[in-house]
């Protein structure tokens, strides 16, 4: 199909109203029909991409000579699919949501779980500063009371110091915003925390810089010495939340078989057995982080800061417990809550180096330039991933579905094989 065969419906340019142009729906119809290059015409027109934001789609964004400079030891590069999730409404503004991810099925069931959600209203979320914390530990204090007295008492100097290590964070209005002294289960040691607003960036290396640069001062004030410098991943200050309503009619499945109360009253139940049996619920959350890593990665962040802040969380109150959970509504609609930490930037790191990395801020327009913003769409997309798992598992069961998506890649694999002579050749 050539671009002008792209029907009017799929591709804005062509649609004769002008207003629907200007304003671009994350609603494409018949996107997943459309060719790679097809789809590439769309979004070009969206997102506002240049031939070198294209030629960026072609190369997986870093070639060889960059990962040399990233990593140690770099033989090559490894690319992965990127895709668009479709559908998202979160907070009224429409958004285009690029996905990394390998799995069959996690893009087509999120964007698919966005349009029921898109019938209540759409995603609203909201999200915390983006506060990450700095861990410090002291060891050797002989009178833990006494050196929590005298690092409080010198609490505005301590963050003045903080401030003093990082002026461009406290130019640009982020800095230092609170200390707090806890005691561990070693009765030498105290742990000191400062908390600190890292406005657009994940901020890893700012937290890290600010730990090591008040060590020594914290311990002389302890009468103790130093021990760990590091920000923890339990970052319970940088909290996301999202919330959908679904009317029940938006849940019906296809097939008949099940009708939107039923649906309804199956997700409400697969959400009280996340919440009573640690064993489903690592399940329910490896749902929710399908959709969460696949942003999280397409957008060149840390996912393993976010998988170590998810779990933490989830598990912080002795009882490890699912992010999002589903309840019924008092008119009768499913509501889901999603809470979970957000550790993601829109600057530094990755963005540097990986020109997928910037694609993708640009294909998210307002979302990609601000961490918080940025922190509700993924959680947003968090909690279409777990709508669509328990809808599936509380009616047909995931493997159908699933299954049909996993063809594909069957399918190409056997042609790969027959295309290069090849029979795997493992044992
Ligand atoms: C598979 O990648 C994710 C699910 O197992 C999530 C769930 O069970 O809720 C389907």
């Amino acid at each position: 199909m050539t671009q002008s065969a792209i029907p009017e419906a799929i591709n804005p340019e062509l649609s004769e109203s002008p207003e629907a142009a200007r304003e671009p729906s994350s609603r494409i119809p018949g996107f997943y029909q459309l060719t790679i290059d097809e789809r590439r015409q769309i979004l070009r027109g969206r997102a506002d991409l240049t031939e070198a934001d294209l030629q960026a789609l072609e190369r997986g964004g870093i070639d060889p000579a960059t990962a040399d400079r990233v990593v140690e030891n770099v033989v090559g590069v490894y690319a992965l699919p990127l895709a668009l999730g479709l559908n998202f409404v979160v907070n009224g503004e429409e958004v285009l949501v690029p996905m990394t991810v390998e799995e069959p099925s996690v893009v087509a069931a999120a964007s698919n779980a966005a349009r029921m959600v898109r019938e209540g209203g759409g995603f609203q979320a909201d999200a915390d500063d983006p506060i990450m914390t700095a861990q410090i530990e002291l060891l050797g204090v002989r009178d833990p009371a006494a050196a929590r007295a005298a690092i409080e008492g010198a609490r505005q100097e301590l963050l003045a110091t903080a401030g003093d290590t990082l002026p461009r964070l406290v130019a640009r209005g982020g800095g230092p915003r609170g200390l707090e002294v806890r005691t561990g289960k070693h009765p030498a040691r105290v742990i000191v925390h400062v908390h600190i607003d890292c406005r657009n960036a994940m901020g890893a290396n700012m937290v890290n810089t600010i730990a090591e640069s008040l060590a020594e001062r914290l311990a002389a004030l302890a009468g103790g010495r130093s021990g760990l410098r590091i920000l923890t991943n339990l970052c319970d200050r940088r909290l996301v939340r999202v919330k959908a309503r679904i009317p029940a009619a938006a849940l019906v499945v296809k097939s008949g078989a099940f009708s939107g109360a039923d649906v309804r009253d199956g997700v409400v139940a697969a959400s009280q057995f996340a919440e009573d049996d640690p064993y489903r619920a690592a399940t329910h959350n490896k749902g929710i982080m399908n959709g969460v890593d696949a942003v999280v990665i397409a957008t060149g962040n840390d996912w393993r800061g976010v998988e170590a802040g998810a779990h933490a969380f989830a598990a912080a109150s002795g009882h490890y417990k699912p992010l999002a959970v589903w309840r019924t509504g008092d008119d009768g609609s499913l509501v889901g809550r999603l809470e979970m930490p957000m550790p993601v930037g829109v600057v530094g790191g990755t963005l540097r180096t990986h020109a997928g990395a910037r694609l993708s801020q640009k294909i998210l327009g307002p979302a990609g330039t601000s961490a918080t913003k940025l922190a509700m769409v993924i959680g947003s997309v968090g909690l279409a991933s777990n709508l669509a798992a328990l809808r599936a598992l509380a009616t047909d069961g995931i493997q159908r579905g699933h299954m049909a998506l996993h063809q594909r890649s069957v399918d190409l694999t056997r042609e790969q094989t027959k295309r290069d002579g090849n029979d795997g050749g493992h044992a």
